[in-house]
């Protein structure tokens, strides 16, 4: 198929740190060669979304473009063997929605080896409530895994517990089986965190030391951390001995005010964690992990759906640090 029309989600620069966004008539022909073309059913909104949708260069380089760095949807032409039309498929992460053109449009065309057979147990649009943030959430208990921290060895601390990568950091460490202590900034949607499994809701202040020591009570065996900063590093100071610490993310800062005693007096280990270009094999492992054993029972309660219309309020939103579990974008 060729030259098919659709719509998308397209931002221009307008000027010079300006950048507007509409609804547009797009055609396939005008999409990146790749081996594989795929009707977008889904997408979600991620951080990053927000941040191409914005004009950020860092993200994204040339304007016009089309964000959406997730996209689950069906096989509509592939010159590559390992998928045929009629596929169920999705693709998170690589340059999709970064400077290739995103699941914020009907079709995306890309290289094969970005794209995952939709693992069995999870609908299209289910796997877009997990998406990047999801993948991203169940990497890190992956990680933390396997550098040995295992259900029964102690509270796991879970940072920007409602977002969208916390939110399902804490609803798949609840499903197997760990203590889960869910620090934000929310109080308001405590109930939301105890209804996804959490143990004990704690406040950012409360997970933010004030007091400048190198080592703090040591208190989580494991630490799933989604916003840098000084968040991050009051739960590297208070991870017990050899706990282990990821980071992925730096919603509250870039920076890591922490100096070497948590490492070198406790064994605590940092796991830097990145979904985009996460190798194939354990990116299949950790999809299959999502929709079994980690599938979290009550997604519901974190899943808000939209449509393309809807995405301008949701980008501000989630700028704002207001986001509250995952924006499904049902594109059929
Ligand atoms: N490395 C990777 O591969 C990867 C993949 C996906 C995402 N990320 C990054 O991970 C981070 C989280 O992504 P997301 O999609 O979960 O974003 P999100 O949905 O916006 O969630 C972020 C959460 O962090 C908390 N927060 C916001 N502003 C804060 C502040 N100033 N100080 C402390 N906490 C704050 C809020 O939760 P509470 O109100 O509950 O505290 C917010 O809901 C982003 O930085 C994103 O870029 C990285």
């Amino acid at each position: 198929m060729s030259g098919k029309t659709f719509r998308a989600l397209v931002v221009e620069e307008t000027g010079e740190n300006k950048f507007i966004r509409s609804i547009k008539s797009r055609s396939t022909d005008d999409l990146p060669a790749g081996e594989v073309l795929i009707r977008v059913h889904h997408s979600s909104l991620n951080y990053k979304d927000a941040l191409s949708a914005t004009g950020n260069k860092g993200v994204t380089k040339n304007y016009p473009h089309t964000p959406g760095i997730d996209a689950s949807g069906i096989v509509e032409e592939s010159t590559n063997k390992g998928f045929k039309p009629g596929d169920e498929v999705l693709v998170t992460g690589y340059d999709l929605g970064a400077n290739t053109p995103g699941g914020y449009g009907e079709y995306i065309r890309v290289p094969a080896d970005w794209v995952v057979m939709l693992p069995k147990g999870l609908s299209l649009g289910d796997s877009m409530v997990y998406g990047t943030a999801g993948f991203t959430a169940a990497l890190s208990v992956h990680k933390m895994e396997e550098h040995g921290v295992v259900p029964g060895m102690g509270e796991v601390l879970v940072t920007g517990a409602t977002g969208g990568v916390g939110s399902i950091a804490a609803g798949i460490l609840a499903k197997a089986g760990y203590e889960v202590v869910a620090s934000t900034g929310k109080a308001d949607q405590k109930q939301l965190l105890l209804d996804l499994g959490v143990k004990e809701v704690i406040s950012r202040e409360d997970a933010t030391d004030a007091s400048g020591r190198a080592l703090l009570k040591a208190r989580w065996a494991g630490v799933v951390d989604t916003v840098g900063g000084d968040i991050l590093a009051t739960a590297i100071k208070s991870a017990k001995q050899h706990g282990v610490v990821t980071c992925c993310g730096n919603v509250a800062s870039a920076d890591l005010p922490i100096n070497v005693y948590p490492f070198i007096l406790r064994g605590v280990s940092l796991l830097g964690i990145d979904s985009a270009y996460c190798p194939m094999d354990i990116r299949k492992k950790v999809w299959s992990k999502i929709a079994g054993d980690w599938k979290i029972d009550r997604l519901d309660l974190i899943t808000t759906e939209i449509t393309l219309a809807g995405l301008d309020e949701k980008i501000e939103l989630i700028l704002r640090g207001g986001q509250k579990g995952r924006v499904v974008v049902n594109m059929k």
